[in-house]
């Protein structure tokens, strides 16, 4: 991994999202029709969320991505601008609509998600250009699956040519990572469905996790963190492997716990904290952010996360 001399910045390429949110009292079975109990349109994207999720905590950060030219594009702007994400690397593509995702959110906070990509179908070379004019050596990039692969892979390259951290979130999942995916990215955070699908390792539990992310670091990233929920996350290096147990809150929503993770770990990382203190620096910030609906409302401000994170120490 690269040095992070500060102060740097944190880049995010990926999506923005407009989400579409259900309450449910249970998610639907295929076929079947129930009543939810409310309805919201909240700002979303996986990229989107961990560019607030990184500026709510202190960081320098900047965006690249692309909306639509219509009702929903210019919200998702604006939420990010109000956070304090630098968007002037974001497009307004006329040719495109935003990219909405349609959300079920049951009673014990757990959620399935629709993407319709819209304009983050569009992300590519251009989009990969603006990016790289921004880069310093020392920033770090957040990356996503929800903008095209070609272009993940072309950010990733690049940002690792330039000396900057590169740390890549495999969602939604995708069988066909090519090899040289893997070495441009320094550290990779799937959750337990998409280490499964990466790995062919059935992960449920902390001794399979362990395995997948040994698996994926000898794929050639420098750092495997397998996020499990509510079983925290197992990390593997070249010569070791840990557990961070979650901390233990109660989810009222886990939609982009993912996102609030990875954007923490950017920031404890960008800040030059150890890789242990950086991987329970991000579960508090996942943690206090299933404690709040919605995506991006639900990232925490950092007084927020040091609070969770002294409770935790005294448990
Ligand atoms: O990770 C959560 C996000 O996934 C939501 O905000 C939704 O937009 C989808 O991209």
């Amino acid at each position: 991994m690269t040095s992070h001399p500060s102060p740097s910045t944190i880049h995010v390429f990926g999506s923005l999202n407009m989400d579409l949110i259900c309450r449910t009292p249970r998610l639907p079975q295929p076929g079947e029709t129930i009543l939810g109990t409310d309805f919201k349109t909240l700002p979303g994207g996986k990229g989107a969320n961990q560019a607030v999720a990184a500026v709510r905590l202190g960081a320098a950060v900047a965006m690249v991505g692309r909306v639509g030219d219509d009702a929903f594009g210019q919200p998702l702007l604006g939420s990010l601008q109000t956070a304090g994400v630098n968007i002037s690397g974001v497009e307004v593509d006329a040719e495109a609509p935003t990219g909405v995702a349609a959300i079920a959110v049951d009673d014990s906070g757990h959620n399935t998600i629709v993407v319709v990509p819209g304009a983050n179908g569009r992300v590519s070379d251009a989009d990969v250009d603006r990016l790289v004019a921004r880069l310093l050596p020392g920033d770090s990039l957040l990356l996503q699956f929800e903008v095209p692969l070609p272009a993940v892979i072309a950010a990733a390259n690049a940002a690792k040519a330039q000396g900057v951290t590169v740390i890549a979130d495999p969602a939604p999942a995708r069988a066909d990572l090519p090899a040289e995916f893997f070495k441009a990215v320094d550290i990779l955070t799937p959750n337990q469905v998409e280490a499964s699908q990466m790995t062919g390792v059935d992960v449920s539990d902390i001794p399979s996790a362990t395995k997948a992310a040994r698996h994926l670091v000898q794929r050639g990233v420098a750092i495997a963190i397998v996020k499990l929920g509510n079983l925290g996350a197992v990390v593997a290096t070249q010569d070791r492997s840990f557990h961070q147990p979650a901390l233990p809150v109660k989810a009222v929503d886990t939609v982009a716990a993912g996102d609030a993770f990875n954007g923490g770990l950017a920031v404890a990382l960008s800040e030059g904290m150890a890789l242990e203190e950086a991987v329970q620096f991000a579960s508090a910030v996942a943690a206090a952010s299933v404690m709040v609906p919605g995506a991006q409302a639900s990232m925490p401000e950092r007084s927020r996360v040091a609070a969770l994170l002294i409770g935790f120490k005294h448990l």
